[in-house]
């Protein structure tokens, strides 16, 4: 299969913050790519970039962003609002925000097939409930007259993959689709993108969970600090890391492996972008970090087929066999 999305190299700056730096990835039609790390470390203005949704103070500084081999940074406004919906769509990692408080949930689905697929209100208020059921939404039909807020988080989450998902994109990209959703609706959700990645929907996942991560994706990217750290496919990432960082959130994720081991938060803070420390952006939390660590800044390089690791001892961590974190 062919690449989808490619981002090569992305750099996106406040001014003279650079939040995001040398960030690549790709995706195939139905395959998904999963983005973790801590809060802060550039997940969501990675793909704001990619639809050309960044904050206005926000600028893409290098890179390349290619969607079925078109240069999307040079698009204009108006070629990206055509391609967004259209070809790809995003999940905001807030949906109440996303959704208009003072219309109703069926009206604001319909608005998007009036709007472009220039419906009349019947047809566009059917093909709304049509979408709706289609995610799972029970009774959609009497739940289009109901406002945002009387919706459950879930369900709410349901509402916003049907406006995603209604015109038939190619990309989906879910910002934290899940956080928040009890496990059940978490699952729910994270089938029903399965499904539509089986209909050949290319997907990138941004979560912190990397249970989530582990469900949906066949590849990932871990990210720190407004660099990609980590990248490889989920099974060889997961089962022996090539990245202190990586190593740390696993042992920090309570539900990455089995849950009969203690979870080990990673110490410290992620840095202060506006800051950041010298040399590897992750030596003052990193507990494989050498003198070489605090001055020279690692390259993003192959470690093995595949497999990407920016630590300049990647290939003693990637052996390393302590357990990653003690069992109870
Ligand atoms: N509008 C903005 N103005 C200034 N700085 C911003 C803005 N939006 C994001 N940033 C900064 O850019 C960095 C990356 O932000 P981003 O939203 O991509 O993080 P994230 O990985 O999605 O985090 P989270 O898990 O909290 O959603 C952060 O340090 C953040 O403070
Ligand atoms: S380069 Fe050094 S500080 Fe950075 S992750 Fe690797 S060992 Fe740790
Ligand atoms: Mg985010």
């Amino acid at each position: 299969m062919s690449t989808l999305l490619e981002v090569s190299d992305l750099a996106v700056s406040f001014g003279d913050v650079a939040a995001v730096r040398g960030v690549s990835f790709a995706v195939e039609a139905g395959e998904a790519l999963a983005i973790v790390g801590e809060s802060g470390s550039g997940k969501s203005l990675s793909s704001l970039a990619v639809l050309g949704l960044l904050p206005p103070q926000a600028r893409v500084t290098a890179g390349r962003i290619s969607f079925d081999g078109r240069d999307l940074l040079s698009c204009t406004d108006e070629e990206l609002r055509q391609l967004r919906g259209e070809e790809m769509a995003i999940i905001f990692q807030d949906p109440l925000s996303a959704l208009n408080p003072s219309l109703t949930v069926g009206y604001q689905i319909a608005e998007v097939f009036r709007r472009r697929r220039g419906l009349d209100r019947r047809e566009a208020r059917q093909r709304a409930v049509e979408a709706m059921a289609e995610v799972g939404i029970p009774d959609a039909a009497a739940r289009a007259s109901n406002y945002p807020h009387e919706f459950s988080g879930g369900m709410r989450q349901r509402v916003m993959i049907a406006m995603a998902m209604a015109l038939r994109p190619r990309l989906l990209i879910a910002d934290e689709p899940t956080t928040a959703l009890d496990v059940t609706v978490q699952a729910q959700i994270l089938r029903l993108l399965r499904r539509r990645q089986e209909d050949g929907l290319a997907l990138v996942v941004i979560s912190h969970d990397l249970g989530v991560v582990a469900r949906t994706a066949r590849s990932v990217v871990v990210m720190y600090a407004g660099r990609a750290v980590e990248a490889g496919t989920v099974a060889d990432v997961f089962s022996a890391p090539a990245h202190p960082y990586t190593r740390g959130l696993m042992a920090a994720s309570p539900s990455a492996r089995d849950a009969q081991r203690t979870v080990r938060p990673i110490d410290g803070y992620p840095p202060d972008i506006t800051s950041p420390p010298s040399g590897c952006a992750f030596h003052p939390r990193c507990p494989f970090a050498q003198d070489r660590c605090r001055t020279e800044e690692p390259e993003l390089r192959t470690v093995s087929p595949g497999r990407t690791s920016a630590c300049h001892f990647a290939e003693e961590v990637v052996t390393h066999d302590e357990p990653l974190a003690t069992r109870a």
